[in-house]
């Protein structure tokens, strides 16, 4: 993109780039109702500090474990399909009362996906970001984005091997789409290879991202990285203009 300078008027052609993000109409929502929630005495300035340190605090490091207690224990893993938020208590989870220090959750409902050698699932909030946190911390970026929930949705295998995740014809991928009501964590089949390690060294390896269920957990792969993939197969003449438009600004 070329800009042409006119001499002499200072500029003044150029409007000068912001120096911070715009806000959000997300962001000027958020900060008008906690402002009224503060005035109203729903809870303090101090309150909502403590919990937004504490909620930027908390890893994915709960949900491996809670993974690895699962492949090590058939008795809990049945426990933990047939009820998660109880069964998260045994790893010192409450959902009922997550911080430790006074804040109640707002919902009461996980349930945990399990993964076969041929199903496989994936979630996504096509609404906005609902995500297990107290488990997994708070969300990924890209968990967040508008090109990661509506694409999701609609081609699952395409935006998986963008992830790096390209899983054969014969596994079934199963989006499931987290609400306010709901919340899910992916249970990924435990790799080949880690017959005799211990429930510490499998924590390791179950990274946020196989939890999401946007990666698979493989001895030696304890980190989410994120390289950029082409899409092999794009998909052509479905997208719409909007996303035709997000597409062509990467
Ligand atoms: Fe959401």
């Amino acid at each position: 993109m070329s800009h042409a300078h006119t001499p002499g008027n200072g500029g003044a052609d150029h409007p000068a780039a912001p120096m911070v993000e715009e806000i959000t109409d997300f962001e000027v929502l958020e900060i008008a109702v906690r402002e009224l929630a503060i005035e109203h005495g729903l809870f303090t300035a101090e309150d909502h500090r403590r919990f937004t340190e504490w909620a930027e605090s908390i890893g994915p490091a709960a949900g491996s474990r809670l993974v690895a207690k699962a492949w090590t224990d058939p008795a809990f893993k049945a426990r933990l399909l047939e009820d998660a938020v109880k069964a998260c208590k045994e790893i010192g989870i409450d959902w009922a009362e997550p911080t430790g220090f006074g804040t109640p959750s707002d919902y009461m409902n996980l349930r945990v996906l399990e993964d076969t050698p041929t199903l496989h699932h994936v979630i996504v909030c096509t609404l906005c970001s609902c995500y297990p946190r107290p488990l997994l911390g708070m969300s990924p970026e890209w968990y967040r984005t508008t090109n990661y929930r509506r694409r999701l949705v609609r081609w699952p295998r395409q935006v998986l091997a963008e992830f790096g995740l390209i899983l054969p014809p014969e596994v079934e991928v199963r989006v499931e789409d987290s609400n306010q009501k709901c919340r899910f964590m992916v249970l990924p089949v435990r790799p080949e290879g880690t017959e005799n390690w211990t429930e510490e060294q499998l924590a390791e390896i179950v990274t946020r991202d196989c939890m999401i269920g946007v990666a698979l957990p493989r001895p030696g792969r304890t980190a989410d990285v994120h390289p950029m993939h082409k899409a092999r197969r794009p998909v052509k003449g479905q997208a719409h203009s909007g996303e035709a438009a997000h597409e062509s600004k990467k």
